[in-house]
């Protein structure tokens, strides 16, 4: 593409978290460092009655300045919210996508071709409004060399398979498959993506990437947030849509797929996809559902989640869940994977844990007896590091062992600014690239697993069973890793 043709970016939704805490500094981050056409456009859309100035104001009290530093950085701040504009209007009011469109005509240069990129950061069940609005109002081009339109949707893409598959099916009316740039942060992040380069680009990996030489698998993600003010979004998704079908089964589809047949999309979403398809559905026998209890941190008193606001006092939303996935092919028959996804925890860690098992040979018997067996452990965030746990002699006379680790920290190697997600995630969008983003078949494939389960919860539901804020999650999830031979409390 040609990255000095002019762009507007249409955010739906502008007014929301998302979008002022990532989207728009995302942006910036990317006018900063020059990644942007000399011609580009921020317009905010929403129901929010907010003025140009108004929007502007908002936009400013998010935006950091990592890449420009002092006089530069003011610099850079007053020309970006110059191009930053707002336009009130309601998602389901066809004169609303008239009104954007005229504004639009307004400040966008006249004569040229305008690329379009529309960003949905709202809720998803204004998705497909959002998107006959838009597509009504002759807002979408069709890449006749007029101009070409991307659309980006935020997860989770709907509810369970079903209402997935209808969602891909209604936008599939207004935009191309190749229009349609599905996020999942997490793809964006720098560890995520080392996930590929260490398996692949690393010879003494991919040999012991396997059942023989694996024992078990752990994905964990824990925050220290409660709600933050998203009872509303939360309580009608949960965590196992808000982060188990999203992030946590795409950091094992990158860890667990086949070597796919080169780095280009189509290769590596089918090798995604390929994996996803092979993991047996989540049973609810080898899952724990939890619900975070009030407590205090500090001296402060901090809400059970039936306390929040907005949520309702006997709401059976889970707020952690642990379970156990198998994956059935020849690599990792055998294999368990734990997923653990909790709000409210001790502290925000989001870790892949690969455990090796023993060599065959017990050559150093009882010096080596009761030492944990080799761990690659990839630091996902904060602090992103890749670590491997190894065995060593204690130096001295006697053949003593001991455990060591190799430790790459990334804020020790590197000096360089580690890169958002959401910059990367963007500037990929403006450049055409798929790569880091879902394709409908990875979609449906990671829904088959958890839809099952929702199910269930749904046919009957129960309350998710408590656990102290701050903890380490429920008390059954120590039987559940237990049953399958996995650490509890989990390391990390
Ligand atoms: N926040 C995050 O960190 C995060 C992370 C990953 C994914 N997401 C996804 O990104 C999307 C937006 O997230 P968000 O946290 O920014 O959401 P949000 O703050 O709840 O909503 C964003 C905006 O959507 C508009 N909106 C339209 N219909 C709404 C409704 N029924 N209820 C509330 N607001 C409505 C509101 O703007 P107006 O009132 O001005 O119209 C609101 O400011 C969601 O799909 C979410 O799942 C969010």
């Amino acid at each position: 593409m040609n990255t000095s043709e002019p762009i507007t970016f249409v955010i739906l939704g502008a007014s929301g978290d998302l979008a002022r805490r990532k989207v728009i500094p995302a942006f910036f981050a990317l006018y900063c460092q020059d990644k942007l056409p000399p011609e580009f456009r921020v317009v905010g859309f929403g129901r929010s009655e907010l003025t140009d100035e108004a929007f502007r104001q908002r936009v400013m009290e998010h935006l950091a300045c990592r890449y420009s530093l002092g006089p530069d950085c003011a610099r850079r701040e007053a020309e970006y919210l110059a191009r930053c504009f707002f336009v009130t209007g309601s998602y389901d009011s066809r004169d609303a996508y008239l009104d954007l469109y005229t504004r639009l005509r307004e400040i966008e240069p006249p004569g040229a071709a305008v690329n379009r990129v529309f960003y949905m950061a709202i809720p998803p069940d204004a998705f497909l409004d959002v998107s006959h609005g838009l597509g009504d109002a002759a807002l979408i081009a069709c890449d006749d060399g007029g101009g070409w339109t991307r659309v980006v949707v935020e997860k989770p893409f709907g509810r369970d398979r079903a209402s997935s598959d209808a969602l891909v099916r209604g936008m599939s009316q207004i935009f191309s498959e190749a229009q349609t740039y599905r996020i999942d942060h997490y793809l964006g992040k720098e560890l995520v993506q080392d996930l590929m380069v260490l398996r692949f680009a690393n010879a003494v990996f991919e040999p012991l990437w396997n059942a023989r030489h694996i024992e078990r698998v752990s994905v964990l993600w824990r925050e220290t947030d409660t709600l933050a003010g998203r009872a509303g979004y939360f309580d009608r998704y949960g965590i196992l849509r808000d982060v188990v079908q999203n992030h946590l089964l795409q950091i094992v589809a990158l860890a667990a797929m086949e070597p796919p047949s080169g780095l280009n999309p189509v290769a590596v979403h089918a090798a995604k996809a390929q994996l996803l398809r092979s993991i047996q559905p989540l049973a609810e026998d080898d899952l724990v559902l939890g619900q975070y209890a009030g407590g205090t941190r500090g001296n402060l008193r901090v809400a059970g989640y039936r306390e929040e606001a907005g949520v309702p006092a006997d709401s059976c939303t889970p707020t952690f869940a642990a379970g156990v996935l198998t994956i059935d092919n020849e690599r990792w028959r055998g294999v368990p994977f734990f997923l653990l996804a909790g709000k409210g925890a001790a502290r925000s860690v989001n870790e892949l844990r690969i455990q090796f098992r023993r060599p065959a040979a017990d050559l150093f018997g009882t010096a080596a007896a009761g030492l944990p067996a080799n761990e690659l452990v990839v630091r996902i965030q904060p602090d992103e590091a890749i670590g491997l746990r190894v065995l060593n002699k204690t130096p001295g006379l006697a053949m003593k062992l001991q455990t060591g680790d190799l430790n790459l920290s990334y804020s020790e190697a590197y000096p360089q600014v580690v890169p958002e997600a959401y910059e990367r995630l963007l500037l990929d969008v403006i450049a055409g690239e798929h790569g880091l983003f879902i394709c409908a078949d990875e979609l449906a494939a990671s829904w088959d697993v958890v839809t099952p389960v929702l199910h269930a919860m749904e046919e009957s539901p129960h309350p998710p069973e408590a656990y102290a804020l701050g903890g380490d999650g429920p008390a059954s999830t120590a039987a559940l890793a237990a049953r399958w031979g996995f650490p509890w409390p989990p390391p990390g």
